[in-house]
């Protein structure tokens, strides 16, 4: 029997009728036996200072908890100005410090988003990817999930009723849950 998988989940919207959110809790319902998804918020996260890095907001140091108890994160990412929301920005930077303790360092990682647009939040998907790079984070390449027209894919309540992009969420976090066995093997 392998060992349990705990994803950490974080949606770069504050919004209380956020897509990104619904569409993380849909995933939190999607997840492979022997896996599961815990939600991290990103409500009350200060805006970052490099002078308080070496102490920082009691939010911050539990993120920073958070993640490096995470076997994988999964990020659901809106696009704001086709790219990543600044809260997430934020957040991502506030937990990559100081230089030498960053949390998200060899985190295995999967993304996604939602739109009201019909690109889905690609660009800022990818500029995402581009942060993992020097973060030294093993994002999956697929599938992609981009969610665009996002207001028809789910209902007035935030419930996913959309089956393909269901069908979507669940095959990616299938892949994360085996990339993060694979990476978690010991070397020979
Ligand atoms: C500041 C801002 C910038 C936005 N820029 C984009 C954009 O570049 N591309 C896009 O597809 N949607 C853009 N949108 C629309 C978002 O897709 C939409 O607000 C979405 O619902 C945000 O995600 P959420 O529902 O999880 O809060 C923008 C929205 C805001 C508030």
């Amino acid at each position: 029997m392998s060992k349990p998988i705990r994803i950490l989940g974080i949606a770069g919207s504050l919004r209380g009728e956020s897509y990104n959110r619904a569409a993380l809790r849909a995933a939190t319902e999607l997840v492979p036996e022997g896996a599961t998804i815990e939600i991290f918020e990103l409500d009350g996260i200060p805006g970052f200072n490099q002078d308080e890095e070496k102490n920082p907001p009691a939010k911050v140091t539990e993120l920073k908890k958070r993640i490096r108890e995470a076997d994988a994160i999964l990020i659901v990412t809106p696009e704001y100005n086709y790219s990543i929301p600044g809260v997430l920005k934020n957040a991502i930077d506030w937990a990559s410090r100081p230089y030498g303790d960053s949390a998200w360092d060899g985190k295995p990682a999967a993304i996604m988003g939602a739109s009201v647009g019909t690109i889905g939040t690609a660009r800022a998907q990818y500029h995402l990817r581009q942060m993992m790079v020097f973060l030294n984070m093993f994002p999956i390449n697929q599938p992609e999930v981009m969610i665009g027209n996002a207001s028809e894919r789910f209902d007035p309540e935030g419930n996913l009723t959309h089956d393909a992009t269901k069908e979507f969420i669940r095959q990616l976090l299938q892949n994360l849950v085996e990339w993060t066995r694979r990476i978690d093997q010991p070397q020979a």
